[in-house]
């Protein structure tokens, strides 16, 4: 069935799991989320970035809200980074049931300004909002965030921008950051801070930048001729511990990219003569099905639903 954000991660949050937030692009991604999710018993999170709006459209929505409401299992229709209160509105005209604002990048008064602008319109729609506070290091869709200015969040900043704006979860800054090479060996993810912001505060909180880049992923791309350089994800004992500190929302984008493309690559590889896109896509669809196994067991939502 096809709920608000806040009736799938208020459970999360009190019952010390995560449910994860995968982006979508298209039918064969929504299929693998929402049929593995259902057959894990997990509740779940389907989400499109203002990317995928401009891919997909109403048209990838209503795949989305279609096997949403079908499904036997809670799934939401999520907004990843919204960049303003015109697409957060835009989001919830098109059918999301939970939306992101994203004003990190602004300073702390004029993010808390509109997000609670955000909030107030979107519950008085029935819908709930993510926001976020600090900045991540990497990519955030078309913002390029330096390193050296990538902040992480302030615990008692936390707290203050939650009680202004009203927010229904909140996305912390906590060293995550997103893509394929989120740094060397296991990279760095602050669980001291988690812990402090989760003791502090009572509403789910949102990691971003959480796909694992599994190490067998990244070698069968290499080995149906991809070329990537030195991959890393967020370790699965990490997203353990931080779901028993408060994070009840976890980001998952790279891993659905690459284990798609190494479906695509792989049966292209090994039947250069193949040209049927069930085939071709179906691949991708089971292999990202097996990335999302994987996912939902790590993040402890099986049998939640
Ligand atoms: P990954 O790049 O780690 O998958 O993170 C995605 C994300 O946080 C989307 O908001």
């Amino acid at each position: 069935m096809l709920v608000t954000g806040s009736d799938i991660l208020v459970p999360a949050r009190a019952g010390q799991y995560g449910v994860a937030s995968f982006n979508s692009n298209n039918m064969e991604i929504t299929q693998a989320i929402i049929h593995t999710a259902e057959k894990l018993r997990s509740p779940v999170m389907v989400q499109m970035s203002e990317g995928a709006i401009k891919y997909g459209g109403q048209d990838l929505a209503n795949i989305i809200k279609d096997m949403a409401n079908r499904a036997s299992v809670p799934v939401a229709l999520h907004l990843d980074h919204g960049s303003s209160y015109a697409s957060a509105l835009n989001a919830i005209r098109m059918g999301f049931t939970s939306v992101m604002i994203d004003a990190s990048h602004h300073s702390f008064e004029d993010n808390a300004a509109e997000t609670k602008r955000v909030v107030e319109a979107a519950h008085a729609m029935g819908i709930t909002v993510e926001s976020e506070l600090g900045r991540l290091g990497g990519i955030e869709e078309h913002i390029v965030v330096d390193e050296k200015d990538a902040f992480l969040t302030d615990p008692d900043e936390a707290v203050r921008f939650i009680e202004l704006t009203g927010t229904d979860y909140l996305a912390i800054a906590i060293g995550t950051s997103h893509g394929a090479f989120k740094g060397k060996g296991r990279p760095y993810i602050d669980q001291a801070r988690i812990a402090k912001i989760g003791e502090m505060t009572s509403i789910p909180l949102v990691a971003h930048g959480s796909s694992g880049v599994p190490a067998e992923i990244v070698q069968r791309f290499r080995g149906a001729g991809g070329e990537i350089g030195e991959a890393a994800g967020i370790d699965d004992d990490d997203l353990r511990e931080a779901c028993q500190h408060g994070i009840a929302k976890v980001n998952v984008d790279t891993d659905l990219r690459l284990a798609s493309t190494v479906g695509i690559r792989e049966v292209l590889f090994a039947n250069p003569k193949e040209f049927d896109p069930r085939k071709i896509l179906g691949a991708a669809r089971d292999v990202m099905a097996q990335v999302i196994e994987h996912k939902l067991r790590v993040l402890g939502s099986v049998g939640k639903a």
